[in-house]
């Protein structure tokens, strides 16, 4: 990146799509884009309507570096210090999972579920809470992490109580600041602990209308093999030990205790675990189904706990 006339937005933009292109990563000019604006203090559009603006001498060595560590495999979600889920943006650091797309389809079940049906295709999404009903329905997510799902529940459901669990206090810290930013940090409480264990003396057990998890499900043996930058997530966020699926088949059983009757399981399993993982339901459950992610895979299993009157949404 060295040249004697000044660098200014274009230049840099398209320098850098070039030269992420060479280096294969997948979105470069989104990249580009997302790892500047972030240096500028700029939006993409603010970006685009200022393309002839040199950087300073700064700027420039401060983006230089991010585009450095970049090519050496960081995510640009951690270099920024943010990615968005569901049109929101939440604050992630190396303690916690990048939120990923797929796991939207996870959140839309759980809002069909509870009675909405105004979420709509990703491109229609206002980044507002919807009005919700009458009820005032109680969620647990288990594996919170950064949050994600548990913040935009609580936005999505004014009137909803939510639980974070994680067993990582640091992810439990970066939940809570994201909480604070999103205005619900008095809708959502969060306990640190080992799957629903903090649950346990609390008078939660039969109350929960819902309960949500994406608990790590790669298997063990499949580690070494992911990506370089997957691999700069934690471990713990990742490792579902020898199949995948250790923490829900601890975790589905026990989801019983605490489950009201009728009362909705939603998980998020790997895209080719869904023979195995359907196994771990037997007959306290009822009407298991299993949904696609946005790239057609079978990416999330409903449930229901018996002994419900509701009518099912599907
Ligand atoms: C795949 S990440 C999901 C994070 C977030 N819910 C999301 O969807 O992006 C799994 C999370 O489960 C947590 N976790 C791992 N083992 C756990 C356990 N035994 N009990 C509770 N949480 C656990 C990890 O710390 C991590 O935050």
């Amino acid at each position: 990146m060295k040249q004697d006339r000044p660098w200014t937005i274009g230049k840099c933009l398209a320098w850098t799509a070039e030269y992420f292109t060479g280096k294969r990563l997948e979105n470069p000019r989104l990249e580009a884009e997302i790892l500047l604006g972030k240096v500028l203090g700029k939006s993409r559009v603010q970006l685009y309507i200022n393309l002839e603006q040199p950087l300073q001498p700064l700027e420039l060595a401060r983006y230089r570096e991010k585009i450095k560590q970049r090519v050496m495999g960081t995510p640009a979600a951690y270099l920024i210090g943010e990615k968005e889920f569901m049109s929101l943006p939440f604050e992630v650091n190396r303690q916690v999972l990048i939120p990923r797309p797929d796991t939207e389809v996870l959140v839309e079940t759980a809002l069909e579920y509870l009675g909405h049906t105004q979420v709509g295709p990703r491109e229609q999404r206002e980044n507002r809470a919807l009005v919700s009903g009458d009820q005032a329905p109680l969620i647990v997510d288990v594996g919170t992490g950064s949050g994600n799902i548990a913040i935009v529940l609580a936005r999505y459901l004014p009137q909803a109580r939510i639980l974070g669990l994680d067993i990582s206090d640091r992810a439990l810290e970066i939940a809570r600041r994201n909480a604070r930013r999103h205005g619900v940090e008095e809708q959502v409480t969060f306990y640190e602990g080992d799957l629903l264990a903090p649950l346990e003396n609390t008078p939660y057990k039969g109350q929960v209308d819902l309960l949500t998890a994406n608990l790590p499900y790669i298997p063990s043996n499949e580690l070494p093999h992911l990506m370089r930058e997957v691999l700069q997530e934690p471990l713990s966020a990742l490792d579902g030990g020898r199949d995948g699926l250790q923490y829900y088949r601890r975790m589905i059983p026990q989801s019983l205790e605490y489950l009201k009757p009728g009362g909705a399981l939603i998980i998020e399993i790997g895209f080719d675990q869904r023979k195995a993982a359907l196994k771990l339901f037997n007959d306290q459950w009822e009407n298991v189904q299993v949904k696609l992610d946005y790239g057609g895979r079978e990416r999330v299993i409903y449930a229901r706990a018996t002994g419900g009157t509701n009518n099912d949404f599907v």
